[in-house]
């Protein structure tokens, strides 16, 4: 998990390679969303069992003055950077607000997958003409640097919809130093972290029933099928997800169904997979306050303020440097 300029990025062959000839085998989350993954993932935000996207909408549409407000303190012009924007489903409602409050900002969103750029593009110019709006296509890590360059405006950093839950602790508190790194005083940083919660409600968001969430898992390896001629058959493998309430970790799994060989012909490589061998896909944190606090202080942040849902099952956190 590096950013520096100067490490060159690995490729999604690297990785590929890189995880199934590891013990145990993994694969990379950040890989889920090609053009059939972000549909999926779409899908995913409109299960009953997956909470965590109307969890957040109820914060932001519950409390859009006050998040405003404490964005605003100022009225001074800001950049508004969202990273993993996704088709902006998450933002719309506070951009909508903000341009009804005549705010003087740019819309800056960031995401891996052209595809949900262009489907937010579209969406936002018809929605929001006088939107001043900054696209930029890549990986988040590699456009931390260039943020600081860009632009001399006071950044108002968005990373939404427990995003921050793909880190393990460790990278999160890394991530979280490099953004402070790239930030000044008067900057602010908005968190979504989804919180630990009744064990059960979370394992159900990540194995519900219709198994948007297992295709979501194979649609990696079939990934892998189309863009590196590999020959994974998705019906042998079955996806499982777990959840650890000591840790606070929901952790998804594809299972190999029987003793198989998969040839990967960007590779020139075939991987064995013996029966039931798992493929550890991605790990979902929760956090308890106590954790956000911690993460806040150690990478060099205050807590400004925590927006919650009315079930207390996910929060918002307001970071401001110290
Ligand atoms: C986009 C990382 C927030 O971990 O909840 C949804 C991705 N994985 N269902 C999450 C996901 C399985 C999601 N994040």
């Amino acid at each position: 998990m590096h950013s520096s300029s100067k490490i060159k990025q690995n490729t999604f062959a690297d990785d590929v390679m890189r995880g199934l000839s590891a013990t145990p085998k993994f694969l990379s989350s950040k890989y889920f969303y090609d053009n059939e993954g972000s549909r999926l993932f779409q899908e995913i935000m409109k299960l009953p069992e997956y909470y965590l996207t109307r969890a957040e909408f109820e914060v932001f549409s519950r409390q859009t003055d006050e998040i405003f407000s404490a964005f605003n303190a100022d009225n001074s012009p800001f950049d508004l950077i969202e990273l993993g924007a996704g088709d902006g489903t998450k933002t719309s409602f506070l951009v909508s607000y903000f341009l009804k409050q005549n705010a003087d900002f740019t819309y800056v969103p960031i995401d891996i997958s052209a595809e949900a750029l262009n489907t937010l593009t579209a969406k936002f110019e018809k929605e929001f003409p006088q939107l001043l709006m900054q696209t930029e296509k890549g990986d988040y890590f590699k456009t931390l640097e260039t943020l600081s360059t860009k632009s001399s405006k006071r950044k108002i950093i968005l990373f939404l919809g427990s995003n921050i839950g793909n880190f393990r602790q460790k990278q999160a508190q890394e991530f979280f130093r490099e953004l402070r790194a790239v930030m000044n005083k008067d900057d602010l940083l908005f968190i979504g972290f989804d919180l630990q919660k009744d064990p059960q409600t979370i394992l159900d968001a990540y194995s519900d029933k219709q198994g948007v969430t297992a295709a979501f898992n194979i649609n990696l390896l079939k990934r892998i099928n189309r863009e590196l001629g590999a020959n994974f058959d998705p019906k042998e493998f079955s996806h499982y997800a777990i959840y650890h309430p000591i840790e606070g970790a929901a952790r998804s799994f594809l299972i190999s169904q029987k003793k198989q060989t998969v040839f990967i012909k960007s590779l020139n490589k075939n991987f064995d997979f013996e029966a039931w061998e798992p493929i550890f896909m991605e790990i979902s944190q929760k956090y308890s306050l106590k954790m956000i606090a911690e993460l806040a202080k150690e990478s060099g942040f205050q807590i400004e303020k925590n927006f919650f849902d009315s079930k207390n099952y996910y929060t918002d956190s307001l970071w401001k440097p110290v």
